[in-house]
């Protein structure tokens, strides 16, 4: 088996969510977060060999799987994690919700920086927590971090942050002056941090490089928990395979003992997918991202070519691009979309700090894309009233 990263795979009339939302429709699909290309012939080979073994019962991680665990993280971030700290989980969204219902009480609230992906938001309201939103400065397409604000949000129930390192949907990668500053943030309020890591491995400018929230300090480290998982970078979300790092054996023990009889074990083939991304994939990966940077760059060049439509910030990270549309005045941007035949994400349910807003899903085949920036340009043209 070899990488394809050219070739759309054809997922019509499967059980994809992304592509049955429009299933019938000429809308091309470019909203929920998977990519269109096949997994890594890695990946793909061990779970062949897993069905083969043709026995499904209930998993536990072998110590290969551990081993590429650990390595993964040794090699690339220069984090030594013991396999101990981990805990599985089915899910990142089960993890971001279960850290709301094991480190907080009813009317507690949170900090996240908006825009953000939703079950930020929706974590606390599950639970009778509430997420404070602070919104991310915006000037002269850079972002930067309101701390003023960031202080001023804080009250005696504040009791985590909800950290997205790298940020989904803006792109951008943290950088250690940052993390080091939120960091003594964390501790002069003592609050947990919630570090999700899942698009760390998608970093499209390699001149920054990825910092584990944990990796800070000691002190940092005994306060967060990491959620990670292998599903973004290698395309297996269906696969349902995360993992919480927590060295703090307190925190451990507390968001083991809610989730005591409520979530389902990871499954056998979330575990060997698991060991065959993190383990064997990393060509596969190095292709993904060289796809994914020309994308980004055929993105960013269509946009400065559109009048009324703006790049939001370098995209440093992510397959995902945060498009500011504001000043095509669209009372609904994602329908206008959808009605020339592009599906993208709206930018209302990330916490946007006004309605103008879209995300696009740019992990597909340039083909793919090529084809959807022809239809956006159509609908701005459309909003302009020149089409
Ligand atoms: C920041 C972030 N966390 C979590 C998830 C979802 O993870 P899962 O599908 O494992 O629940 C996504 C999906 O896009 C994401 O962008």
């Amino acid at each position: 088996m070899s990488s394809d990263f050219t070739t759309p795979p054809d997922r019509q009339h499967t059980d994809s969510q992304k592509w049955q939302k429009y299933a019938g429709q000429d809308i091309l699909p470019m909203w929920v977060a998977d990519m269109d290309f096949k997994s890594a012939p890695a990946i793909l080979e061990t779970l062949h060999e897993r069905v083969d073994h043709g026995v499904f019962g209930y998993g536990r991680p072998v110590p290969s799987t551990l081993e590429a665990i650990v390595t993964h993280h040794r090699e690339h971030y220069g984090w030594e994690i013991d396999p101990a700290w981990i805990v599985w989980l089915p899910g990142m969204v089960c993890g971001l919700n279960l850290c709301s219902l094991a480190f907080s009480e009813p009317d507690d609230t949170y900090l996240t920086l908006t825009p953000v992906y939703p079950p930020f938001l929706t974590a606390g309201h599950n639970f009778d927590r509430r997420a404070v939103r602070v919104p991310w400065n915006r000037e002269n397409n850079a972002w930067t971090l309101n701390w003023d604000a960031l202080e001023a949000a804080v009250t005696p129930q504040t009791k985590m942050f909800y950290l997205c390192n790298p940020h989904n949907p803006i792109g951008r990668v943290w950088r250690r002056d940052e993390l080091e500053r939120l960091g003594a943030f964390c501790e002069k309020h003592d609050l947990l941090l919630i570090s999700d890591e899942i698009h760390c491995d998608l970093i499209l400018d390699d001149t920054l490089p990825h910092i584990p929230s944990s990796m800070i300090s000691l002190e940092l480290a005994e306060r967060t928990i990491t959620l990670m998982a292998p599903s973004k970078t290698y395309n297996i979300p269906g696969l349902g395979c995360t993992l919480a790092v927590i060295s703090n054996d307190k925190l451990r023990h507390r968001l083991e003992r809610n989730s005591r009889g409520l979530l389902p074990e990871v499954t056998v083939l979330g575990l060997s997918g698991c060991e065959a991304a993190y383990g064997r994939s990393e060509d596969w990966r190095q292709g993904l991202l060289a796809t994914l940077r020309a994308n980004a760059e055929l993105i960013t060049q269509t946009l400065a070519d559109l009048p009324g439509v703006t790049a939001t910030g370098p995209q440093e990270a992510t397959y995902l691009y945060w498009i500011d549309v504001t000043e095509l005045n669209l009372s609904d941007p994602v329908a206008h979309f959808e009605s020339h035949g592009i599906g993208l994400s709206d930018g209302n349910f990330f916490g946007a700090a006004h309605n103008g807003f879209v995300r696009l899903n740019f992990g597909c085949p340039t083909v793919t894309l090529e084809e959807g920036l022809r239809r956006f340009a159509i609908g701005v043209k459309a909003a302009q009233g020149s089409a």
